[in-house]
């Protein structure tokens, strides 16, 4: 089912992809696709991370709502390459600083997974199942030129709360919290 939604409001646009399907299964995470957002912006606000940086990570696995694989791909060997799926969308409507640590997100795991010894213990058994698809840990060259990528720390950053937010009915602000962050973060909002 591809959503259909009559708004060109790019913020309405993502409040009405969430309402419509993220009370699907994040994977087979024991949270729904809206607490994981919600849990890694809440982190992100937490830790007062810019607007920008919480919009990422509420809108970081939206490429997930946006395709109609089944909620078990990865069991058929299937990368659904939600990260560029989400952030080709987004590129149209939200600014760098929130759509390149979304379209980076895997990698940093890739690369968490390669530079960080206890890394690799948090994640969960999907996280590691997805890992294998992704292409596994990074190589030493990798790393390190991942490293040199602009939006390299927002990316890590991003990453760990992505990580902590799988927790079971853990209380968050609503989605509507959430709209002022957006709203800064639109790509018209800053660039006049
Ligand atoms: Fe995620």
């Amino acid at each position: 089912m591809t959503i259909e939604v009559e708004t060109s409001d790019p913020v309405a646009h993502v409040l009405e992809c969430f309402r419509l399907r993220g009370n699907s299964e994040y994977g087979k995470e024991a949270v729904s696709q809206l607490e994981h957002a919600l849990q890694a912006a809440y982190s992100a606000e937490q830790a007062n991370a810019s607007p920008q940086l919480i919009a990422a990570c509420l809108l970081h696995d939206v490429g997930h709502l946006l395709h109609d694989l089944p909620e078990d791909a990865p069991d058929h060997d299937i990368d659904d390459q939600h990260e560029q799926l989400g952030a080709a969308w987004l590129i149209e409507h939200f600014v760098p600083e929130v759509v390149e640590p979304i379209r980076l997100h895997v990698a940093a795991k890739r690369y968490l997974c390669a530079v960080d010894s206890e890394y690799f213990a948090v994640l969960s058994p999907p996280s590691v199942q997805s890992l294998h698809l992704q292409g596994g840990p990074m190589t030493e060259s990798q790393a390190a030129h991942f490293e040199q990528h602009p939006h390299f720390a927002e990316a890590i950053q991003l990453r760990r709360y992505d990580d902590q937010a799988k927790i079971p009915n853990l209380k968050t602000p609503s989605l509507e919290h959430y709209v002022d962050h957006l709203s800064q973060s639109l790509l018209t909002r800053t660039t006049n």
